[in-house]
Order: structure tokens, then sequence, then C-alpha cells
């Protein structure tokens, strides 16, 4: 999605005109699913299932087929383009950094070394802290949705770190940029540096000035949902890559999109890859 979308959404030029009919073909074939699962008369387990069952709590009637269709295409596409997003930055600064891409493939070995190159499961992502570590300092540098937004319903004081007292209007659009408050320089050591070793225990940068030290997932009652989900996501993919190849950046190290709403990698990220299998003793 382009910046200009979010100020004129319905601007008639070609790019609105093919989501407008991608959005069109999604409304038809999540409608012949949501129908289908009401027909069938089951109830299961599912994100599906909880959007059918939804009542609205003002009047308790129930979520449309529209709706429904609606908040699908924004589960899918929302948490779709951050996590490829950020799955691409990890690659480019694990590249670039190949220390910490030498971490990382070593705890590969460790975890194989315990569970055998087969499984990756849950229990076993759950064991990839030096990764963790990897994908959430790419994520701290290069947070795909920079901004985000509030409606502030009252007025709202706040003080500043140098204790300042300030008041934000009742009715003002209130911004926090994680681009900005991710690299504080009160909060993390030499900021712009790509360093995933400030989260390790004894460091924990990422909680320095409190909850709202680290915000790519937003903060608050509308915080990220899906940042588990998204991290085991990233690890599998990191680690079968890991595992599997050997890698080398051959293009210069990215720059930023800034033209895209959710802010991804500019132009194309070339790599040059060879096969391998990843064995633990030796390489
Ligand atoms: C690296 C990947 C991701 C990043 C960087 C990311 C980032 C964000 C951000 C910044 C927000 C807005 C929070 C706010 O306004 O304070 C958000 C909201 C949300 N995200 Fe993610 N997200 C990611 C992955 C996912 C995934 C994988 C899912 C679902 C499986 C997901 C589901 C959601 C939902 C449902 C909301 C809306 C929460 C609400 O409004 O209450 N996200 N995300």
């Amino acid at each position: 999605m382009q910046q200009v979308s979010v100020i004129f959404p319905y601007l008639p030029i070609p790019a609105h005109r093919r989501r407008d009919r991608a959005r069109q073909r999604l409304r038809e074939m999540f409608g012949t699913i949501i129908r289908a699962r009401k027909a069938s008369g089951r109830s299961e387990e599912d994100m599906l299932q909880c959007l059918i069952d939804y009542r609205y709590k003002k009047d308790g009637r129930p979520t449309t087929e529209d709706e429904i269709a609606g908040l699908l295409t924004t589960m899918l596409f929302g948490a779709q383009e951050t996590s490829s997003i950020t799955t691409t930055w990890t690659g480019a600064y694990l590249l670039q950094f190949r220390r910490y891409l030498a971490a990382a493939v070593e705890e590969q070995k460790e975890i194989m070394k315990r569970h055998g190159d087969g499984r990756i499961d849950h229990d076993v992502l759950a064991e990839m802290d030096v990764l963790y570590r990897c994908i959430k300092e790419a994520l701290r540098l290069q947070p795909p949705t920079p901004i985000v937004f509030r409606w502030s319903h009252a007025d709202l004081a706040v003080t500043t770190k140098e204790g300042e007292e300030l008041i934000v209007p009742k009715g003002q659009i209130v911004s926090a940029s994680a681009a900005v408050a991710n690299r504080l320089p009160h909060v993390y050591k030499d900021p712009d540096a790509y360093d995933p070793d400030r989260f390790a225990p004894g460091r924990s940068e990422d909680k320095a000035a409190g909850a709202l030290s680290y915000i790519s997932f937003g903060g608050g009652k509308h915080r990220c949902i899906g940042d588990a989900f998204a991290y085991l996501e990233i690890k599998t993919v990191w680690a079968h890559l890991l595992r599997n190849f050997e890698l080398e950046l051959v293009s210069p190290f990215p720059e930023n999109e800034w033209n895209s709403m959710v802010v991804g990698v500019k132009g194309k990220l070339m790599v040059k890859y060879t096969r391998r299998k990843l064995v633990v003793d030796g390489n």
C-alpha cells in the first residue's frame, strides 16, 4: 500500500482499481467459506468461528458477512507483510554482520544435537534465543509500521523525562514513532548499531525505559496480538535457511522503501546461495 492511499483512499489510480478488484474477489472467496461454515452447522475452534459467533456488546447483533470478510482480509495482509518484511531485514543484518550469523548457525547446531535435524516444532523454536534476539534487533532498527496513531478521548497529562508537563488536548490525534522511539540514546546504547546482544539477560535494554521502550509491535490496548506468532514464523524460515544454505549478500545493504505504508526494503535484496546440510560435528 502506498502512503497516498491513506490520505486519498479512493483516488482513481491504477493501484486502487487493482486493489478494489482484488478486494471484491477476496470478498467472494471468503463469502463462500463463511456461508459453507454456517450451512454445515459445524463449530470449529478457529478465528473464523470466533468472528461468526461474535455478538456486538452494544446491541447484540451478529457480525455481517461483509464485516467478517473485511476482518479476515485485514488479518491476512496486515500480518503477512510485516512478518515477511522482518524476515528480509533479519537476513540482511545477519548476512551483513556475519559474527551474528555464525552465532545463529552455532545455535542451530546445538539445537540439532539435542533434538535431531528433522524436528522444528513449537518447543524447538522456543529454544532459539540467539535467533530470537537477531530478529528482535532487526525489528528494532526496521519497524515495518513505524508510526501508530491514537485518538485522545480526554485531556491527557504527560511528563517528559526532563520533568516538563505537557497536556495533549482531547480530540487530538497522537502519533508515536517506533522508528524514533526504538533508537533513543537514553534507552539503547549505541542505538544505530545492530547489536542483538542488547536483549540478552543482564542487558535487557528493551526494558530500560519501562513497558514502552520497544514499540515495534505498538503498545497499550491495541498492541499487536500476533507478535509471538510472528517470531515463530520468522524463526521457522531462518532455521530452515541456516540449516540448508550458505548465504552471502551480493547487493548493497538495502535502504527503506519509505513510500510504502508498511515500510520494507527498497528494491531487491540479492543473495548468493549454496545448498548445504548443516551437520552437528563440523560443517
Ligand atoms: C513482525 C511482524 C509484525 C509486526 C511488526 C506487527 C506490528 C503491529 C503493530 C505496530 C500494530 C499496531 C499496534 C498499535 O496500534 O499499537 C499491530 C496490530 C495488530 N497486529 Fe501485528 N504485527 C506483526 C505481526 C502480526 C501477526 C503475525 C498477526 C496475526 C497473526 C498480527 C495481528 C495484529 C492484529 C490483530 C492487530 C490489531 C490489534 C488491535 O487493534 O487491537 N500481527 N501489529
